[in-house]
């Protein structure tokens, strides 16, 4: 298969799963083949991952692994797709600024898009922090002779990093399940104000929410859910929402961060927490708590609850056993490890 074929299976709607699969493996296989950087997702095992001040990134080869979260890397390829289109009618005859922040070493989620492209219609900045991968994707822009585009690779920290220009398009998939590692948060916060006021950030917004429910059960029927879709999943399941305890949402992401304060111990920096309450039903012991993460790329593009890796649910343990009535704070912690922290408050 070659990067047309690729691209065109990924777009076309009517695509089986099996077909996308094949699709993605297809273009990972060719891009290992050219750039020598196998996937491989040894993410949990830090090897040459960076940890800096606002989470960890991820190395090149657990970050080529993420081409592979199938559903993933179709809806943020399409959603991009129907983005860039999106732009293209809002401001008609403008050549658009696009940074792709955390390209890693495929720029899986802009690529495969750039042979559906004239030169001259966009300005591309790939962006990442680790130079193995910008040299990756560097050979892969020649190999597919993507050279006669306007593409520029930038070395530095998304947190920090400041456009010289305004940006219409903004491309940022730094993130694992639950906002919870990898510094997704904090690199909105500021690419974000960056944006020109008819741009597009993408995603445009990430929910999570605390939910009771019997995770194991879950797992059985998601299987299901991938034909009845995920309301069925959660009507079978019982699924109880407590609260969205955060949105990621790049218009706020600034404002959010600013209002950030260090907790109680002064030992980290935290969004303001929020109270939720265990409700008072029968058999709550028996339940799980758990975050449920959703992520809508661009518009009707979207990921549910087990549709890819990172919308995968987060067991809660800190909360367990769950007794009804008690009431706990939550907060997310930004910093080095950005995760959610949970605090049970005393009864008065
Ligand atoms: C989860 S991987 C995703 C790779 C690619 N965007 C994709 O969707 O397939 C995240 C990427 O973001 C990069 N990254 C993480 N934190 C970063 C930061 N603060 N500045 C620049 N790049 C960062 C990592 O090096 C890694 O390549």
């Amino acid at each position: 298969m070659n990067i047309n074929t690729i691209s065109d299976t990924i777009l076309d709607e009517a695509s089986s799963a099996e077909r996308l699969r094949d699709a993605l493996d297809a273009f990972v296989l060719l891009c290992s083949e050219i750039t020598n950087i196998r996937p491989d997702p040894s993410f949990s095992a830090w090897a040459q991952d960076s940890l800096s001040d606002n989470g960890v990134a991820i190395n090149a080869q657990a970050a080529a692994h993420c081409a592979l979260d199938y559903e993933r890397s179709v809806v943020f390829i399409r959603g991009v797709y129907a983005a860039i289109h999106a732009l293209q009618l809002r401001l008609p005859g403008t050549v658009l600024e696009i940074l792709y922040a955390g390209c890693g070493p495929f720029a899986t989620l802009l690529l495969p898009l750039l042979g559906k492209m004239e030169a001259g219609e966009i300005r591309l900045s790939l962006l990442d922090i680790h130079q193995r991968s910008l040299d990756s994707v560097k050979l892969l822009l020649t190999h597919f002779g993507f050279c006669s585009h306007s593409v520029q690779t930038i070395k530095a920290d998304a947190c920090s990093y400041k456009h010289p220009d305004k940006l219409h398009l903004i491309i940022v998939e730094a993130m694992q399940k639950s906002l919870e590692q990898e510094p997704q948060f904090a690199i909105t916060a500021n690419l974000a104000p960056q944006l020109s006021p008819y741009g597009i950030f993408i995603p445009q917004r990430i929910d999570v929410s605390l939910c009771l429910t019997d995770l194991e059960h879950e797992k059985k029927l998601s299987k299901q859910s991938q034909r009845h879709g995920v309301d069925e999943l959660k009507k079978h399941t019982g699924r109880h929402l407590i609260k969205t305890i955060c949105t990621l949402h790049p218009e706020y992401a600034f404002d959010q961060m600013q209002r950030a304060q260090t907790n109680s111990d002064g030992t980290m920096l935290q969004l303001e927490p929020i109270m939720v309450e265990i409700p008072v039903m029968a058999s709550v012991a028996q339940l799980d708590a758990a975050l449920f993460t959703t992520v809508r790329v661009f518009e009707q593009y979207s990921l549910q609850d087990y549709d890819s890796q990172i919308t995968l649910p987060l067991k809660c343990h800190e909360l367990l056993p769950l007794v009804g009535g008690d009431r706990h704070q939550i907060s997310y912690q930004l910093g080095s490890y950005p995760r959610f922290n949970f605090r049970r408050l005393n009864k008065e």
